[in-house]
């Protein structure tokens, strides 16, 4: 079997299968990693023997997949009748071993002593161990992103370019206080081999994918007089392309999922923009890119359904206060005020005070007011192909 096989179709599998109210983790070590995977039946009986304690499964058939994946459907079936908790270990002959970590049960009580369920939920978020990949998630919308579906107990992959930022990031939340973890891994958005493999280390991590925030995105402005070709082709491969691969090789893994496992979905959610829902002046090339992001969005809304995968985009107004407008060297206030575009401002303060007065409300866009649409798209379980306007009143639709 094939890395890109036990990491694309096997293990989102047996995660899904194993998965009850809430969402488990599936690890794989391979067998040059093992010191001990059995033979043959007799040395996993033997060993069975040894280890009583461990609810585990030896599968001898190693190349059809199809095969492995009923014996595991069935164990898990029989688990399940039985009330068999986890951790599970599964050994697949001359490949390795499946090892399947549940979540201890919870019961929290009112003041009465009545249980009141859903314990997790109530400890850790509305996302309690949900797997949340955000790409661009080193800084910027993506940074607040990852923090903000973090807290709300999810496990989160950041995919960026930028290590440095990432991992710094990471760091902060993986403190050991918390029973999610974070996790960075490096990758362009817009290539897709590097994507491939972004899976491959999301699902090395956590065992499957539940939600992909396609976020990373990129901007040239500039009129068809000052704008290049390479600017052009830059600005399209990033938001455009990039949204394209992530959606290709992210919902190959919820497919698997969702086969098993058809309780609730999966969701590919995309960080486009206003400049997506109406043009933007000497912008063309960004606006073009996010713009075509809409025509793929709801193009894949409409081609996942059936595999229970929704797909929508949320289009934010001006992030003021993120990197892209407020950084102090090359943010787009200091590159206004330095270029004069603002007539009488004086200072940064003046640019944004005019840019700010241009929204019906006043003021940019902020993490919180994006986060708001993204839990509104992940909790509607009636909704997809839908653009989400979040931008003040600036773009009316
Ligand atoms: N800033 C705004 O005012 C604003 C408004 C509306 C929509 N948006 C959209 O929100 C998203 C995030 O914007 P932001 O302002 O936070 O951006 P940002 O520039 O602050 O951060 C973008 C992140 O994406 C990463 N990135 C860029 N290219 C990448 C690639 N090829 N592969 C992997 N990572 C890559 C960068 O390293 C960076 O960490 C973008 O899609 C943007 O179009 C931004």
């Amino acid at each position: 079997m094939t890395t890109e096989q036990i990491y694309f179709n096997l293990l989102p599998a047996v995660r899904a299968m194993f998965t009850g109210e809430y969402p488990t983790i599936a690890n794989f070590t391979d067998k040059g990693a093992l010191k001990f995977l059995p033979d043959s039946v007799k040395e996993y009986r033997e060993w069975q023997n040894k280890h009583g304690q461990i609810i585990s499964l030896y599968v001898e058939e190693t190349e059809d997949i199809k095969q492995i994946l009923s014996e595991i459907r069935s164990f898990s079936q029989t688990l399940t009748n039985n009330q068999k908790s986890m951790p599970v270990w599964i050994f697949i002959k001359d490949l390795g071993l499946i090892h399947l970590f549940g979540l201890p049960e919870l019961s929290v009580a009112d003041q009465d002593g009545q249980a009141i369920g859903d314990s997790w939920n109530r400890i850790l978020g509305r996302l309690a161990f949900k797997v949340v990949m955000v790409t661009g998630g080193a800084q910027g919308f993506g940074a607040g992103i990852a923090t903000s579906t973090f807290k709300q107990g999810a496990h989160v992959v950041i995919a960026d370019m930028n290590r440095a930022k990432g991992e710094k990031l990471v760091g902060k939340f993986n403190s050991g206080k918390h029973p999610n973890r974070m996790i960075f891994v490096q990758a362009d958005i817009s290539d897709a081999e590097s994507v491939k493999n972004l899976m491959i280390e999301t699902v090395k991590a956590f065992g499957g994918l539940d939600v992909m925030i396609s976020n990373a995105g990129v901007l040239r402005a500039g009129g068809l007089d000052e704008l290049n070709e390479a600017d052009f082709d830059f600005v399209t491969k990033v938001n455009y392309k990039g949204f394209y691969v992530c959606t290709k090789y992210a919902s190959q893994i919820m497919k698997v999922q969702n086969k098993e496992n058809r309780k609730g979905f999966s969701d590919i959610i995309q960080i486009n923009s206003k400049s997506g829902l109406q043009g933007s002046n000497r912008n063309f090339a960004y606006a073009g890119s996010k713009f075509g992001g809409i025509g793929l969005m709801q193009s894949f809304a409409l081609e996942l359904i059936d595999d229970r995968i929704k797909v929508n985009s949320i289009c934010p107004g001006n992030f003021f206060d993120g990197p892209l407008w407020s950084d102090p060297e090359n943010g787009l206030f200091i590159q206004y005020l330095r270029a004069g575009k603002v007539k009488g401002a004086k200072n940064i303060a003046d640019v944004k005070s005019f840019y700010e007065a241009k929204v019906p409300m006043k003021r940019g866009v902020t993490v919180d007011d994006v986060m708001r649409a993204v839990y509104y798209v992940i909790e509607q379980e009636y909704e997809t192909g839908q653009t989400i306007p979040v931008t003040g009143g600036q773009v009316m639709k």
